[in-house]
């Protein structure tokens, strides 16, 4: 009877492990040919990192290394709705001309969400890059319906390219980079001294 049950188990849990198997193996094969509907609504790009904020590196370093060419691709993303020519029409999105250091929803006469201008201060890099990790997160009820951009470079060279057209904000100086390694330096010395120490100790006790 024992003995019965068990076998039985065994049946059953391998009939739910093949179960498991054919839904995980339905949902992979799925993935390579996603059913996208013959019309779409507004494109909506990007995808939004579920790491976003996390171990994230200072825009500050990011803008040092940042490239506005590579930017201006990364702009590619936005233009279904926004122009960022100076005196560029709105489109869905406000005209993106000259955007740091101005206020949140700064284009006068576009039609922006509360959600946005109720925001306090300026653009600045920080900002926008909160911003365009997740537009929804950092402003909830934003009307601007694009994901965000994962990659920090992207966000970085996206940022640059942004401030280059009619803004040229001095980037932040990068927090001291040299400093840290200074200390790590020092640290090392301080290790080697100890080292040394307890070497010359041990000789010491051996004499
Ligand atoms: C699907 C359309 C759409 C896309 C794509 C889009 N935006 Fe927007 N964007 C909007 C809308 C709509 C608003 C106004 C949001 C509001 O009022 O809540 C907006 C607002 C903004 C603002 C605020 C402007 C201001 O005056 O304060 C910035 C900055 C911005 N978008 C940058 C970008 C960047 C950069 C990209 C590409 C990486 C992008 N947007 C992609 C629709 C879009």
């Amino acid at each position: 009877m024992d003995n019965n049950n068990t076998i039985a188990g065994w049946v059953l849990a391998g009939g739910i492990a093949a179960l498991g198997f054919s839904i995980l193996s339905g949902k992979y094969f799925h993935a390579d040919k996603p059913e996208r509907p013959e019309t779409m609504g507004y494109v909506i790009e990007g995808v939004e990192s579920s790491d976003a904020g996390e171990e994230e590196i200072p825009m500050s370093m990011m803008l040092a290394k940042a490239d506005i060419s590579a930017g201006e691709q990364v702009f590619k993303k936005c233009v279904a709705c926004h122009t960022i020519n100076q005196g560029g029409a709105n489109g869905i999105g406000p005209n993106l001309y000259d955007t740091f250091d101005k206020s949140h929803g700064h284009v006068p006469g576009f039609a922006y969400s509360d959600a946005l201008t109720s925001i306090e201060g300026n653009w600045n890099f920080d900002n926008m890059n909160a911003w365009l990790i997740s537009p929804r997160r950092y402003a909830p009820g934003t009307k601007m319906t694009f994901a965000g951009l994962g990659k920090p470079e992207d966000r970085a060279n996206v940022i640059a390219y942004m401030n280059a057209q009619g803004s040229n904000l001095p980037y932040p100086e990068p927090p001291a980079e040299e400093a840290a390694v200074e200390e790590a330096e020092a640290d090392a010395a301080a290790a080697e001294v100890a080292e040394e120490t307890a070497e010359a100790d041990t000789a010491a006790a051996t004499e």
